[in-house]
């Protein structure tokens, strides 16, 4: 989704804004643009597709110690240049993220005030609304207080204006906007990471508060003066936020799993039971509570689907799990004694928001597992469980997705003891079992051969099945999401015994069909289902614990399971699938860290 950065200060500001672009690359954009204040003119580049078609048009010429920057992921107005941040009307120019949602009936009212624009986007109505109201003797302070009483929507925006040369000024309505202190200068930015390769301290801007950056100093306003900010250190690394080494970010954040299932876990667990007393999270939260929903959005669902089937049957707590764009316009009849558990890696995903929004009105507590940090969900959330993944930047969800798992798998114990239908010894054995996964997760990554063997049996396939049952089915929704996502192949997750009620008309021969049997009760019926398949020409293909049955009576290609739980189970399946869908995508030559159409921070309805 849409990135901003801005700089003033004593260097060249077209490097850094270009360096932080390519920063905010990772959060998928279609065009990108800077504007710089050079010689005492406004100039304004843009460019549609990738940061470097943007670097290569700008020039020495364009020297200049004062910008801001975008890049932008078109929801009004198709990818265009003229669509393209930033823009300028009058005597303000400005980058946005988020939704103007009036913009058009401010668009008809200001057109009937005489302003014309020169693009479909809701950005530029938000422009020429702040220039209505930057009139003579005016601080932009004012005019900027003057103009959002009339926007509703979510916004982040950097602005420009004319006369007030040498500054930047930031506000932010329900979207992230950070300010950064260099010791060159000072930034503006949406996302923590751009800032990194600059300085790591940085400063939130609030809601309602703007800010004025100048050369040297930040000037915090309120409706009722100026405040102080409240500097912090980010504990991020630049490094962390690179490839290190891997060719792809989804490469390195799959390697990276076993260390952030470690990290996740190891303060969750005390005297080997779940303990959730480090995000201040006690029984207390739990008390009355007759039933729990989980929402999320794409892997966040499907592992919410996962949680939910552990919660149930580890505390017999009734627990479903909603697609959150569907969650406030389909509401459940009973949202009565209800938890709700909100699942995002990026924290900021609009419609997980929105569902939280909705639960909120309906009186339920909220507890979020998010990964990033200073989030809006984080702050709109009764408490918050943070997956320690790192900074998350391939589009796919890999270590965001494992690390959520570890949490909810450990929750389902914490409330199977809760409910007291777990004794402790048992719920002992089944952290430890989670605890010899992340082991698992390592011997996996030095054993792919198998991995890319199948991988180049099937990269030339134009569509493949994923079936499984029970929890093996939630795995098979989020091993058909990689694939396609990544890949383009098209992928679809069928629990293992529907496919004969429709899709099975679909097999034809060489068809793959991928089947997951980590959930051994489970295992006799699947494999019928699989037999069902390969007698319609399937190419079976059985990921099976080791021992259970012999490989030639499972399938066409057999990848052993490692494990003897089913919590090892799981994660060596995701990490199959994972990269299974990594490899596929290689010799398809696809771009995987970016794949097309896609953005990483879904900001937008
Ligand atoms: C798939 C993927 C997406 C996200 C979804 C929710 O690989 O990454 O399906 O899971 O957009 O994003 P978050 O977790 O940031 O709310």
């Amino acid at each position: 989704m849409c990135g901003i950065i801005g700089y003033v200060g004593t260097e060249n500001a077209s490097r850094r804004l270009i360096e932080g672009l390519k920063i905010l690359e990772y959060r998928g954009y279609d065009s990108s643009g800077i504007c710089l204040l050079s010689r005492g003119e406004i100039s304004i580049i843009r460019a549609v597709g990738r940061v470097e078609n943007l670097e290569n048009k700008v020039t020495d010429k364009d020297e200049s110690f004062c910008g801001i920057g975008h890049t932008r992921w078109a929801t009004h107005g198709s990818v265009s240049e003229e669509n393209a941040h930033p823009h300028r009307v009058g005597r303000v120019t400005l980058v946005h993220n988020g939704i103007i949602e009036n913009y058009l009936e401010l668009r008809t009212r200001l057109e009937g005030e005489g302003y014309s624009f020169k693009s479909q986007t809701d950005t530029e109505v938000a422009c020429a609304l702040f220039d209505k109201y930057y009139v003579e003797n005016v601080h932009p302070c004012v005019a900027i207080y003057r103009a959002v009483r009339e926007i509703r929507g979510s916004y982040a925006f950097g602005i420009m204006f004319d006369g007030y040369e040498g500054r930047i000024f930031g506000l932010r309505h329900r979207s992230p906007l950070l300010v950064g202190l260099g010791s060159d200068g000072l930034y503006l930015s949406s996302d923590i990471t751009a800032l990194l390769p600059f300085t790591k301290t940085y400063s939130l801007i609030e809601e309602a508060e703007v800010v004025e950056l100048r050369e040297k100093e930040a000037i915090f306003y309120t409706h009722d003066g100026i405040c102080d900010p409240v500097w912090q250190e980010a504990t991020l690394n630049y490094d962390q936020a690179q490839k290190g080494g891997f060719s792809h970010f989804m490469l390195k954040e799959i390697n990276e799993q076993s260390e952030s299932v470690r990290k996740t876990i190891i303060p969750r667990i005390s005297g080997g039971l779940p303990d959730f007393s480090h995000d201040g999270i006690s029984r207390d939260i739990f008390q009355g509570i007759k039933q729990i929903h989980i929402v999320g959005c794409g892997s966040a669902y499907n592992v919410g689907c996962m949680g939910a089937r552990l919660i149930e049957e580890y505390s017999r707590i009734s627990a479903s799990a909603f697609v959150a764009s569907e969650y406030r316009y389909s509401p459940p009849a009973n949202m009565q004694s209800t938890l709700v558990i909100a699942i995002s890696q990026s924290g900021e995903t609009a419609d997980t928001l929105a569902s939280v929004r909705y639960a909120k009105l309906c009186g339920c507590r909220v507890v979020s597992i998010i990964n990033a940090r200073e989030t809006s969900l984080a702050r709109e959330s009764d408490k918050v469980i943070y997956t320690y993944a790192g900074p998350e930047i391939a589009v796919a969800t890999t270590k965001g997705f494992a690390t959520q798992l570890s949490i909810l798998y450990l929750l389902s114990v914490y409330l199977g003891i809760f409910t007291s239908k777990l004794d402790t010894e048992v719920a002992k054995l089944k952290v430890d079992e989670l605890d010899s996964s992340v082991r698992l997760i390592e011997g996996r990554l030095k054993d792919l051969g198998q991995i890319e063997e199948l991988a180049s049996l099937i990269y030339r396939k134009e569509s493949c099945f994923f079936i499984g049952r029970s929890l093996d089915y939630f795995m098979c929704q989020e091993g058909a999401l990689k694939l396609k996502e990544i890949s383009y192949i098209h992928a679809q997750a069928y629990q293992a015994g529907e496919l004969k009620h429709g899709t099975i008309s679909l097999i034809e021969e060489g068809t793959p069909v991928i089947s997951l049997m980590g959930e051994v009760r489970l295992l006799d019926k699947t494999l019928s289902n699989v037999k069902e398949t390969k007698s319609r020409g399937a190419f079976t293909i059985s990921l099976v614990p080791k021992n259970e049955k012999s490989p030639q009576e499972c399938g066409d290609f057999v990848i052993t399971l490692m494990g003897n739980s089913l919590i090892e189970y799981l994660f060596d399946e995701l990490l199959c699938l994972q990269m299974l869908a990594y490899k596929v995508a290689l010799l398809r030559g696809c771009d995987i860290d970016k794949p097309r159409n896609l953005a990483k921070s879904v900001t937008v309805e």
